[in-house]
């Protein structure tokens, strides 16, 4: 038993290199698809980012241990030690870069905006919606461009999905979030009783986030992320998730 252990810690050593085989707690907020949701018939969390960490853990030599929470709670959580990173469609703010740091980015996004298809008279752009409701996820960069509507009411979901089905219930008048999740659940729901306006707002990038000062995991990550795109896993599984290379 005890010569047993002993050999598993060797291994493990020496797999790592120098460095140990380290578990990286990874924090993410899983109702975000395709990038973090949860599989209806394994009840795992899966998606785009899931399968770019797992990929990057690969090539680091680390393993994964997932925290789903809040996704206002993230950025706290790394801060308190409770996750060493986030990976959660997290956009890259100068806002941000204050409280944590991040890595190179690995996917462009934007936001756009999603209403009812019996509104699309009425709400051609963004101004149309001054004095409005708007609905978005909690602490997302669509709730703060939400807040910047002038006299708009601005109600944050813990979930984008509750976002969603506030608009359908008619108690907003549009849902702000990124893009590729949008275009996700439409294709996916199928939901035909809403659609997004033609204009993308706000160019953004994700990254992942690491407690600010953090540097030796964030040229971990980062080399890791280098080499995933060097060897292919990158593109292909930005292929099974988004269909083509960005
Ligand atoms: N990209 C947006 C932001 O950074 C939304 C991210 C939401 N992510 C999530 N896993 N729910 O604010």
């Amino acid at each position: 038993m005890v010569k047993k252990f002993v050999a598993t810690v060797l291994a493990s050593a020496l797999i790592g290199g120098s460095a140990c085989a380290a578990t990286l707690n990874v924090g993410t907020e899983a109702t975000f698809a395709p990038f973090e949701f949860m599989d209806e018939k394994t009840k795992e969390v899966t998606g785009f980012d899931m399968e770019i960490i797992e990929a990057v853990a690969k090539a680091t030599g680390d393993k994964v241990r997932l925290h789903n929470m809040g996704f206002d709670g993230l950025i706290p959580s790394l801060q308190a030690g409770i996750i060493d990173v986030t990976v959660a469609a997290m956009t890259i703010t100068p806002e941000r870069q204050k409280r944590v740091d991040f890595t190179e980015p690995y996917y462009q996004s934007g936001l756009t905006i999603l209403i009812r298809k019996a509104d699309a008279a009425k709400y051609t752009d963004l101004k149309a919606f001054e004095g409005t409701r708007l609905c978005a996820q909690i602490g997302t960069t669509g709730a703060m461009m939400a807040n910047r509507v002038k006299d708009a009411k601005v109600t944050e979901f813990n979930s984008i999905t509750e976002a969603f089905m506030e608009l359908k219930a008619g108690g907003c008048a549009a849902v702000i979030n990124d893009k590729p999740v949008v275009d996700y659940y439409l294709v996916r729901r199928g939901d035909d009783s809403v659609m997004t306006l033609p204009q993308v707002f706000d160019a953004e990038n994700y990254g992942m986030a690491v407690k600010k000062g953090n540097k030796a995991l964030l040229d971990k990550l980062n080399e890791g992320l280098k080499e995933i795109k060097a060897n292919g896993e990158y593109d292909r599984i930005y292929a099974k998730w988004f269909g083509t290379k960005q």
